[in-house]
């Protein structure tokens, strides 16, 4: 049993789950959150299926300690290669992802149009899994979606560059002109990065298309799934929130600000072979035993 002043724990493999931690400070300012970035693996979206599922693995049984009340895996490219997996490793715990809400917000935004087209930007492994367009077409089958990968926006966003900045510009350009001139009613930035650029990619899209990212409707989720509950946070004080990362604390705290738009803590590091020491622990055993 989770106590209700439990944190929620949020997961991403770097600062892009900062944009669900903001939607959830905002909506629930009463929630302690543990926030992981694991900043020395990222990016996620190049890598493979058991890959990914094998670094959220680590990174859940290393929080199990802080007893969340939920989980949040609040990067895409986690929830599209792991979620169903993870859930069944961990089935004492709740866990959550982002697509599903991603696309429920994709389709709200849509409206009533018969045949609304969507054009979703993610990584490289998100669109190939193709979890988007099943999570969209499930619910709308006459939707027409457009998918593309983006895979140079999370390392620019990692490396701090901002929307001034000419490099940003000219990959935006380079990869939304051809999902421009096919009109889209909804651009869904399906990565949680993205949404540090989403004043300039709305400019780009030009205002008959809605840009919309999954930030805002997993948080509004992980609120809706503590009250149905009754997990919600007691009392009117603001929770706290506590960060960890696998590398470069300095960098994660200087860039945390675009994310969240407050300062952070300095961030704990916890390094790779803290994170895996666990499964070390179990195998020594066997290794004696042989
Ligand atoms: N924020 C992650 C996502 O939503 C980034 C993936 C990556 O590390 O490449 O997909």
């Amino acid at each position: 049993m989770t106590s209700n002043a439990a944190p929620i724990v949020v997961i991403d493999s770097g600062l892009g789950g900062l944009t669900v931690v903001r939607c959830l400070q905002k909506q629930s300012p009463a929630e302690n959150i543990v926030y992981f970035g694991d900043t020395a693996r990222v990016p996620y979206g190049s890598k493979s299926a058991p890959t990914v599922a094998g670094f959220v693995r680590e990174i859940i049984t290393y929080l199990q300690r802080y007893r969340p009340k939920h989980v949040v895996i609040a990067c895409n490219t986690a929830t599209a290669l792991a979620l169903p997996v993870i859930k069944t490793e961990f089935p004492h715990l709740s866990i959550s992802g982002v697509i599903e809400p991603g696309a429920r917000a994709a389709i709200q935004a849509a409206g009533n149009k018969p045949a609304p087209r969507i054009a979703v930007i993610a990584t490289q492994a998100t669109i190939n899994s193709q979890a988007y367009e099943q999570a969209i077409c499930r619910r709308r089958h006459h939707a027409i979606l457009d998918a593309r990968a983006t895979p140079l926006l999370v390392p620019i966003i990692e490396e701090g560059r901002d929307e001034k900045d000419i490099l940003v510009r000219l990959a935006l350009t380079q990869y939304l002109k051809p999902i421009a001139r096919l009109h889209p009613d909804v651009l869904l930035l399906g990565c949680t990065h993205y949404p540090v650029y989403k004043r300039l990619i709305a400019r780009m899209m030009g205002q008959n298309c809605q840009v919309i990212d999954s930030a805002q409707q997993s948080a509004q989720d992980v609120t809706h799934r503590l009250r149905v509950s009754g997990g919600s946070a007691p009392g009117e004080g603001a929770g706290y929130l506590k960060c960890f990362v696998t590398d470069d604390a300095v960098k994660f705290q200087s860039l945390a600000i675009r994310f969240l738009g407050t300062e952070i803590q300095p961030p704990t590091l916890v390094t790779l072979e803290e994170l895996t020491e666990p499964r070390i622990l179990r195998l020594a055993p066997m290794r004696q035993a042989s």
